[in-house]
């Protein structure tokens, strides 16, 4: 087994607490709409609507946050167990996240105020600046819906790719993000 245990190894602290506190507000914003839509009106379901576009917007302000510190700060360069077209893979895969990370949650602000929806921040809330246009926001969801699955497919893959080196390979890869 390779060991990581070098700095240069790993990514550097704010970007695993990007990372891992990314993650978490996905799986959020994905557990909350699905049980919420399962749901017959009422606080709860309210809540995890209202919750779940609160965690969307998170993810969009950390996601420029990320790109920011991403551009000054190089990651460690990917396992030298890797052949060169799993390397490309990988960062093909990571653009495809970094994309899809955007895209989902903007779409999700303009489903909103396509709706003359709010974004409860709790301490403040952003409101539509946009009239509400019900048959207007129908493909928008339909859209929003689209690139959310793409983004949970891509999520599968990186998982799986992750625990794969972790178990079969058996490179020590999650110590680069841990
Ligand atoms: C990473 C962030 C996000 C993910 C993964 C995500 C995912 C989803 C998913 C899976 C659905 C349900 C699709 C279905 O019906 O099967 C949904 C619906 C929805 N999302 Fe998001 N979303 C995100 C961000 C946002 C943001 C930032 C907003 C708005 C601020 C938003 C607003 C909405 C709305 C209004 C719906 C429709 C709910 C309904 O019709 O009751 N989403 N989202």
């Amino acid at each position: 087994m390779t060991d990581i245990h070098t700095n240069a190894d790993r990514y550097d602290a704010v970007a695993r607490i990007f990372h891992w506190s990314m993650a978490l507000l996905i799986a959020y914003a994905a557990a909350s709409i699905l049980i919420a839509e399962e749901l017959p009106r009422g606080d709860l379901r309210s809540f995890l609507s209202t919750t779940h576009r609160t965690a969307g917007a998170i993810v969009l302000v950390l996601f420029t946050a990320r790109v920011v510190w991403r551009l000054f700060h190089k990651p460690p360069p990917l396992p030298s167990t890797m052949t060169p077209l799993q390397q490309k893979m990988a960062h093909f895969g990571h653009l495809g996240l970094y994309g899809l990370m955007a895209l989902v949650p903007i779409v999700g602000v303009a489903l909103t105020f396509r709706r003359a929806g709010t974004i409860d921040f709790g301490l403040f809330q952003i409101a539509s600046p946009l009239v509400a246009d019900r048959a207007a926001s129908k493909p928008i969801k339909e859209i929003h819906e689209l690139v959310a699955y793409a983004l949970f497919a891509l999520v599968g893959v990186h998982v799986a790719a992750a625990l794969w080196h972790q178990f079969v390979v058996r490179d020590n890869i999650l110590e680069r993000m841990r």
